[in-house]
């Protein structure tokens, strides 16, 4: 807004809005076809507290589906189970952690996954949290899980929106919602797409690390 400075309320937001829409629409068509998407261990539970701290209010009411506070989500990041579930993470070029997204696993293949996702204002419309779904789905899918599920409030249109576009069924409570998408049995290439994609993802990040070592980062 203070490039605009000077002008009509009316047309700063106006302005602001077609800024906003052209730099996520240049910067989506610029994402690579291939987003290295890590699956977070334990280590990386302080990345994954200070991700979500930087959640505003909003946000953490459509994340939790309450206004989390910050000891709530606090114990909610030191119970994260990464062993029976698996956690995901995109991490920029600073190794700052900017999306990430939490599988929950049921005790059987036959219970549904849960599926629950977070992207950071400035990563947001670049097609993560998409990315982050269907990386989930795919995962979940290798283990042979049925149905992935993701409980949403009906306002979240992002949210529903992305689970619509991967084909789920969304069933409306009022002011919620519950999508349901149904995973296709595992498949050769599958399991091997989700080997490769680790490993991508890994090299990746090595190659940010030592980039931010030499440019004196940390
Ligand atoms: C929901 C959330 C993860 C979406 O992440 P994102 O990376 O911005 O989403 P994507 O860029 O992948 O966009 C997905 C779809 O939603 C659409 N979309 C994005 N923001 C939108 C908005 N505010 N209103 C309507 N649709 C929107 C996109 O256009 C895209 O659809 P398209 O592919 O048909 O164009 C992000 O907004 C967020 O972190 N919200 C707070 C936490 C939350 O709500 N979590 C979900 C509940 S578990």
């Amino acid at each position: 807004m203070q490039a605009f400075k000077g002008l009509p309320l009316f047309a700063c937001t106006m302005l602001s809005s077609i800024q906003s829409f052209l730099r996520r629409f240049t910067a989506r068509s610029l994402l690579p076809k291939v987003v290295p998407i890590r699956t977070l261990k334990a280590k990386h539970r302080p990345l994954v507290l200070h991700h979500l701290l930087q959640l505003n209010d909003a946000d953490r009411f459509l994340r939790f589906g309450y206004l989390a506070n910050d000891a709530q989500i606090t114990r909610y990041v030191e119970k994260l189970d990464f062993t029976r579930d698996e956690v995901f993470g995109v991490f920029n070029r600073r190794l700052q952690l900017i999306a990430m997204a939490h599988l929950g696993y049921g005790a059987t293949p036959q219970a549904d996954a849960e599926f629950g996702v977070s992207v950071l204002k400035s990563a947001r419309g670049l097609g993560l949290g998409a990315r982050l779904f269907a990386r989930a789905g795919m995962h979940a899918r290798n283990r042979n899980v049925k149905t992935m599920c993701i409980h949403a409030l009906t306002q979240n249109s992002a949210m529903l929106k992305i689970a619509i576009n991967a084909g789920a069924r969304v069933v409306y409570y009022g002011t919620e919602a519950e999508a349901y998408l149904q995973l296709p049995a595992p498949a050769m290439d599958t399991r091997l797409a989700q080997r490769l994609e680790q490993r991508f993802a890994d090299a990746d990040y090595f190659l940010k690390k030592q980039w931010l070592r030499a440019s004196g980062g940390r």
